[in-house]
């Protein structure tokens, strides 16, 4: 761990971790040790997200937090440990496999949109990996009429979509495989605030009403703990600091280190 950060203290135990996660986990890492290449970024990792609760991951550069994700939805080589989803062993699975058959969704960072494809035809993208093609049109008409600002625009090419318009389509594509899992990376960078807010607005309900269970990870690390029920100070591929997000705001580490306080 780099000096300036060397102020964090010991590392979290597992029963930190339960503690704010105590019941209905439905997300759990454990001991994962992760990489690129044979490259290890990520050292006896361990994580728990509970049904329809949110995590944050917060940290500098670099410390590992979108390779976390990756690992989650299949994209790093894992060493050692074990993702489980509702204790069910999901390690190895492919990413396909993770969206399809256990309903992980990642939600890629910035401009993930086809921009001469119509807002529908971007929505239907989303069902790629479904068997049924009707399934696909049925869940695309539940977003549409969710979401008022996609609807009105349809049949227009994602290209005349606004930012923050285009943010609400790439988290909506990703709700056409019906995932119970959200991973989101970075949702708020690139956008004006007023669409910031909108897109927190728009997790929340998610996570509230659709029972969505959200791990995030999010540069505005205000922005992040104010939305998230926990959050995760990551350093050089280790957790530093756990809590709930309301703490880790007032935590004078947090701030200064994190929150430009
Ligand atoms: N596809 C990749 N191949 C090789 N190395 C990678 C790859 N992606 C990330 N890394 C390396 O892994 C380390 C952690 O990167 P990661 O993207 O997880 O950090 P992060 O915490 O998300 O940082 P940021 O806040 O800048 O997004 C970095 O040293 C990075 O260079
Ligand atoms: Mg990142």
């Amino acid at each position: 761990m780099s000096d300036q950060y060397s102020v964090l203290g010991s590392a979290p135990t597992k029963k930190d971790l339960q503690k704010l996660s105590p019941d209905n986990v439905h997300v759990q890492i454990e001991g994962l040790t992760a990489g690129y290449g044979k490259m290890e970024i990520l050292h006896d990792f361990d994580l728990m997200v509970s049904k329809a609760q949110s995590l944050c991951l917060i940290g500098p550069n670099g410390a590992g937090k979108s390779t976390i994700l990756h690992s989650i939805y299949g994209f790093t080589n894992i060493f050692s440990g074990k993702i489980s989803i509702d204790g069910k062993d999901i390690t190895n699975l492919t990413p396909a496999e993770k969206l399809t058959s256990v309903g992980i969704a990642y939600i890629l960072q910035d401009n993930s949109v086809f921009p001469d494809m119509t807002v529908e035809e971007n929505l239907l993208m989303g069902g790629y990996a479904k068997d049924k093609v009707e399934e696909s049109y049925e869940e695309a008409q539940r977003v549409l009429d969710k979401y008022e600002r996609l609807k009105n625009r349809r049949n227009q090419p994602a290209k005349v979509l606004s930012g923050g318009e285009r943010r609400l389509l790439e988290i909506s594509r990703a709700l056409v495989m019906k995932p119970s899992v959200l991973l989101v990376d970075e949702p708020s960078i690139g956008l004006e605030p007023r669409y910031i807010d909108m897109v927190f607005e728009i997790l929340r309900d998610l996570q509230q009403n659709e029972k969505k269970t959200i791990i995030l990870v999010e540069q505005n690390a205000k922005k992040g703990l104010e939305f998230a029920d926990n959050g995760y100070v990551l350093v050089s591929g280790q957790t530093a600091i756990v809590g709930k997000g309301d703490e880790l705001l007032e935590n004078p580490d947090v701030g200064r280190l994190f929150l430009g306080g």
